[in-house]
C-alpha cells in the first residue's frame, strides 16, 4: 500500500493506492468521521464491474448504502444529470451529514463530486477512480463540474474529496484505447517535472500497459505525488503554478471541442497538444531538439496521436483565443525548457502556432 497525503490544511486528505484496494474501501473510510449513509455514484458499465465489491466493503463496514447511475459519456456531464442526482439523492434520504462515494472514470468523478459540491450546500465526497486518467489525474486536486452547451466543465468548483482511493486491479477490464488515453496525462507528469520519472516511463511504458504490477503503481503512485505536490501549492489555480498542468491542454480544449468530443479520447487530444507544446518551444527556441524528439517518440512508441485530421485551423486557433483560460484574448500556453521543466507565457506568436498545427494536420 503506498499513501500519499494531499497537504491542504483542514482539507487535506490521502491517496491510497492499494491492489484489490476496492474491496476494503469500508475499512479504509474508518477515522474520517464520515456520516452512516452514502451513496455510491456510479455509470452503468462500472456499476457491474466494481458495484458490488465496493457496496459489499462499505455495507460491512456498517454503512446504509445506496447506488445511483446516470449514462456513460461526455453528453451526459450536465446540469440537467446533476439535477436528476440531487432528486435520488433526497429520494434515498441523504442529508447533510451523508456522503458521496464517486465510483467510475473521470466522468463520474466531476459530475459526482459535483453534486457533493451543492446538494445541501455541499457534502462530503471520496473518490474511487477506476479509469487511468481518473487515477492519476481527475481524482486528485478538488476539481469538479459539468459542460454547458457553450465549452467544457464551464461550470463547477473546487470540492475536495475526504480520500482518494486507487485501486489498480480495475485497469484490468478498462478498454486499451482508454489506458493509452490515461497514458498521456501520465507521461505529461515526466514532461512537466520530473526527468528521471520520463526516463523511466521511456524505460517500462511496455511493463505499464500490460499493467504489470510495480510498474503500474510506481507511475500512479509518482503521477499522483506531483499532482498533489502541485496541488497543494496552488489548490484554486492563483499562483500560475497548477496551470502548469495544463501542458497541452491548450490545443487539446480546442480539439476536442471542434470535434465534438466525439472523435479524441481527452488524453488523446492531450497527447496530440503535447506533440504541439513540445514542437513549438522547440521552434521558439526554449527545448533542445532531442528533448522534443524524446517527447514525441515516447507519445508515438505508447500509441497515442501526435497529427490530427478533419479540423480547420483557422477554427483551432479561434477557439484557443476564447477559451476560459485565456486572458484578454491572449492564448496561454505552457511551454517546456526540457524534459523535466516547464513554464507559462501568453508570448506564442499566432504564425508559429498555426505552422506547427497545419504540419500536423493530416488530410
Ligand atoms: N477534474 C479534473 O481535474 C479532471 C482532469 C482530467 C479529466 N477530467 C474529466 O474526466 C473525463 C474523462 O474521464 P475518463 O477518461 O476517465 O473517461 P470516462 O469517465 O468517460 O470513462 C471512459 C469509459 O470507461 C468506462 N470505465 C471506467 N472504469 C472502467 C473499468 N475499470 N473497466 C472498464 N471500463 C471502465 C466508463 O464506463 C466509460 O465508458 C472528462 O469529462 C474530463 O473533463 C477531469
Amino acid at each position: 500500500m503506498e499513501k500519499i497525503t494531499v497537504s491542504l490544511g483542514e482539507r487535506s486528505y490521502d491517496i491510497i493506492i492499494e491492489a484489490g484496494g476496492i474491496a476494503r474501501l469500508g475499512a479504509f473510510l474508518g477515522g474520517l468521521r464520515l456520516g452512516a449513509k452514502c451513496a455510491i455514484i456510479t455509470d452503468p458499465r462500472v456499476k457491474d464491474l466494481c458495484g458490488p465489491l465496493v457496496t459489499n466493503s462499505l455495507a460491512d463496514a456498517g454503512l446504509r448504502v445506496d447506488v445511483v447511475t446516470f449514462p456513460e459519456g461526455e453528453e451526459n456531464k450536465t446540469l440537467a444529470t446533476v439535477e436528476r442526482l440531487y432528486h435520488e439523492m433526497l429520494s434515498l434520504g441523504l442529508d447533510r451529514k451523508s456522503f458521496v462515494v464517486a465510483l467510475g472514470g473521470g466522468l463520474v468523478g466531476d459530475v459526482a463530486g459535483f453534486a457533493a459540491a451543492t446538494y445541501m450546500r455541499g457534502i462530503r465526497f471520496v473518490q474511487v477512480p477506476t479509469t487511468l486518467l481518473a487515477q492519476v489525474d481527475a481524482s486528485v486536486g478538488g476539481k469538479v463540474g459539468v459542460n454547458l452547451p457553450e465549452g467544457k466543465n464551464l461550470v463547477g468548483s473546487f470540492h475536495q474529496p475526504s480520500l482518494v482511493l486507487i485501486d489498480p486491479d480495475v485497469l484490468r477490464t478498462l478498454d486499451g484505447r482508454d489506458l493509452k488515453a490515461g497514458f498521456a496525462e501520465v507521461i505529461k507528469y515526466g514532461i512537466i517535472r520530473d526527468a528521471d520519472f520520463f526516463s523511466f516511463l521511456e524505460e517500462n511504458w511496455e511493463a505499464i500497459l500490460s499493467l504489470e504490477p510495480s510498474a503500474v503503481e510506481k507511475a500512479i503512485a509518482i503521477s499522483c505525488r506531483i499532482k498533489a505536490a502541485v496541488v497543494a501549492e496552488d489548490e484554486r489555480e492563483e499562483s500560475g503554478l497548477r496551470a502548469i498542468l495544463n501542458f497541452g491542454h491548450t490545443v487539446a480544449h480546442a480539439i476536442e471541442a471542434l470535434s465534438d468530443y466525439r472523435t479524441y479520447r481527452h488524453g488523446e487530444a492531450v497527447a496530440i497538444g503535447m506533440a504541439v507544446a513540445a514542437e513549438i518551444s522547440e521552434r521558439l527556441g526554449h527545448l533542445p531538439k532531442g528533448d522534443a524528439d524524446r517527447i514525441e517518440s515516447l507519445l508515438k512508441s505508447v500509441g497515442l496521436p501526435v497529427t490530427f485530421s478533419g479540423l480547420d485551423i483557422g477554427q483551432l486557433v479561434s477557439r484557443m483565443r476564447f477559451d476560459k483560460k485565456a486572458v484578454r484574448d491572449k492564448i496561454r500556453f505552457v511551454l517546456a525548457k526540457k524534459v523535466g521543466e516547464v513554464f507559462l507565457t501568453d508570448d506564442v506568436p499566432l504564425d508559429t502556432l498555426s505552422q506547427v498545427l497545419r504540419k500536423r494536420s493530416e488530410r
